[in-house]
């Protein structure tokens, strides 16, 4: 990595401008020494300007060594492209990783997990059903699902190499009982996990959805198409106990993304209550991804003790604020390099 990282730093829309400070902040607060390039992108300028992203911003990105990225409003309007998807694809963040563990204390939320779990969703990131192959007629719509050799072959292999790190196992998901383009994408994981020695079993998407709820404890790391993905994550968020928690890495070759599940959350915005850990976990994954594993564990250790201590905010059933949060997160960490 280069001596100085220059980090994007995209708010985007909504709660992404109360969640991305405090991640930077954290950042600084760890000792990482990078040039924070701002960047505007979304609906907020898509309104004022009718551009919701202009070439000159994906250039500043690419001039950077990778993005950080808040969460952008997508509205329901067939005319609008939707930024982030334009992101992964221009900049090829083909993999998708989703990293989802339960924790240690009890959160007062209705869906969490009963055994400790700990798993990764990694999601095909730049095709299927986001390959943009699409058409509106008068009478029908169609969206074409593209799955390429390629394309299931790199997401594979990054699968595998996850596995390796942990408990070799891959369970490949997909709906191939009735989707040829599944079967496609079965074949491809089942022949890039044989060749890299990972242990694996299938699973149907739907099953997969219900057995997530009913027993997290059993799977390690999941490969799965796009659509299968975005789905399977928000489902394994609800086990977690907030989407609020969960944070994610868009990953290519040699460039990278890191964003919280959660979207821009217009209901809540403005409120100064949204969850900023998921955002702060994302910051720990761009240290994973530039090798700073010491300030990254660092990150997490800070975030396991504010939790702890039961400082959370409303959708974890605390009253904390995110400035709240994040306070604690930085006293942690600043407490433990004064050490
Ligand atoms: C996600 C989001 C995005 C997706 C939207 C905002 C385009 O839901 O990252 O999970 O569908 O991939
Ligand atoms: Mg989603």
């Amino acid at each position: 990595m280069v001596s100085q990282m220059k980090v994007a730093v995209i708010e985007g829309d909504g709660i992404g401008h109360e969640v991305i400070p405090p991640a930077v902040d954290v950042l600084k607060a760890v000792g990482l020494d990078f040039n924070n390039v701002p960047v505007e992108v979304g609906y907020g300028k898509w309104e004022r300007t009718g551009h919701a992203i202009d070439d000159s911003d994906l250039a500043v990105m690419r001039d950077c060594d990778c993005i950080l990225f808040g969460a952008i409003t997508t509205p329901n309007d067939p005319n609008y492209q939707s930024v982030l998807l334009r992101i992964r694809r221009e900049l090829d963040l083909y993999a998708n990783v989703r990293p989802f563990r339960s924790l240690n204390i009890p959160v007062d939320t209705p869906y969490v997990a009963r055994e400790p779990f700990d798993f990764i969703i990694v999601r095909e990131n730049t095709e299927g059903l986001y390959g943009s192959k699409e058409e509106i007629g008068k009478d029908r719509a169609t969206s074409t699902r593209i799955i390429t050799l390629k394309g299931s072959e790199r997401i594979a292999l990054t699968a595998c190499k996850l596995a390796k790190e942990r408990d070799n196992r891959l369970t490949i998901v997909h709906k191939a009982n009735v989707l040829k383009s599944c079967g496609f994408f079965r074949e491809v994981c089942i022949d890039v996990a044989r060749e890299n020695g990972v242990r694996y079993n299938e699973m149907l998407v739907d099953a997969m959805a219900y057995d997530l709820i009913l027993a997290p404890q059993k799977y390690d790391v999941l490969v799965t198409p796009n659509l299968f993905g975005d789905i399977l994550s928000d489902v394994s968020a609800a086990l977690v106990g907030s989407l609020g928690l969960c944070p994610s890495a868009n990953i290519g070759d040699t460039y990278a993304l890191f964003e919280p599940v959660h979207g821009s959350a217009p209901d809540i915005a403005g409120k100064g209550i949204a969850n900023p850990l998921a955002a702060i976990l994302s910051a720990k994954m761009l240290l994973e991804w530039a090798g700073e594993r010491e300030k990254a564990n660092l990150i997490q250790r800070a975030v396991d003790h504010v939790l702890e201590k039961g400082i959370k905010t409303a959708d974890l059933g605390g009253q904390a604020s995110t400035q709240n949060v994040s306070d604690a997160v930085i006293a942690y960490i600043r407490g433990i390099k004064r050490l």
